[in-house]
């Protein structure tokens, strides 16, 4: 088991890795503090993250901050959340945009977040929009059904009068928040939980489920690498199908070397 990116095969490196940080909560409550304590602490796991996505020369890095979903918690929580999202891009932007990575935010920007918020996303967005290093992508107030819903509805505009033929699977990927966004080949998810809580359900349609114990806010590069090493050791068919010999069915000595 790689405990670094050393041991990994560069060529088989995934292009798009997606993460569903989990855990802050039981994190914190671990250690007797509040569910807030845990948010914070998951800023660090965040950034050696990228860092380490960095390292191994991945492309494209989607993590999931907020979901249509979370409104359901205790406003206060809420609250927090939407502060501690706007105080981490006021903080850190620049520090993105110094490792020549560019941000870019999926999810609906409807009423219930802030205006200043919104404001903040814009500005990372137009900021860090030439760097090409890495896309880092931040789902927030993002839920995938929605996605979808709001990709069909601007197809069902776009279509009136035309053809049905117009709709198909590269004019629907066209409407979705991010129509550069690539597929995902990597779903990491953090803190033992084994469900895709409404994420990225078009775009991880082929991805690899990688699921680890680990809290989020104790995730990091090494955490990472030991993801992306489980990663390349599966076999991606995509539906495909090929003759494998495995060794119990050959002669003995007829082998390849
Ligand atoms: C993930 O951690 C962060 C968000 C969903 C915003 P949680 O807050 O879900 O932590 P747990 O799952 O309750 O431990
Ligand atoms: C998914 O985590 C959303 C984010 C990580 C932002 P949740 O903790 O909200 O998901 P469930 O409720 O366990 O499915
Ligand atoms: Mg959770």
């Amino acid at each position: 088991m790689a405990d670094s990116g050393r041991d990994l095969d560069r060529a088989r490196i995934p292009g798009h890795v997606a993460i569903i940080m989990d855990g802050n909560g039981r994190w914190a409550n671990q250690r007797g503090l509040t569910r807030n304590a845990g948010h914070e602490a998951g800023e660090q796991a965040l950034f050696d993250t990228v860092e380490g996505a960095l390292e191994l020369g991945i492309r494209d890095l989607t993590v999931y901050a907020f979901s249509t979903e979370n409104w359901k918690r205790p406003a206060e929580e809420v609250r927090f959340l939407l502060g501690f999202n706007e105080s981490l891009l006021l903080r850190r932007a620049g520090e993105l945009d110094d490792r020549d990575v560019r941000v870019r935010f999926i999810g609906r920007r409807d009423r219930r977040v802030p205006r200043r918020l919104v404001r903040l996303i814009e500005d990372t967005e137009a900021r860090t929009a030439d760097n090409t290093r890495m896309t880092l992508r931040i789902a927030f107030n993002y839920g995938a059904r929605a996605e979808l819903v709001d990709a069909a509805r601007q197809l069902v505009e776009a279509a009136q009068g035309g053809s049905l033929r117009a709709v198909d699977e590269e004019s629907f990927a066209a409407r979705l928040y991010d129509p550069e966004m690539p597929d995902v080949d990597l779903l990491i998810r953090t803190s033992g939980e084994q469900r895709v809580s409404n994420y990225l359900l078009w775009q991880a349609a082929y991805a690899e489920l990688v699921f680890t114990d680990t809290l989020w806010p104790d995730f990091d590069r090494t955490e990472l690498a030991r993801c992306v090493a489980t990663y390349e050791a599966r076999d991606r068919r995509f539906g495909g199908a090929e003759d494998r010999p495995s060794a119990d069915g050959l002669d003995a000595g007829s082998g390849p070397g």
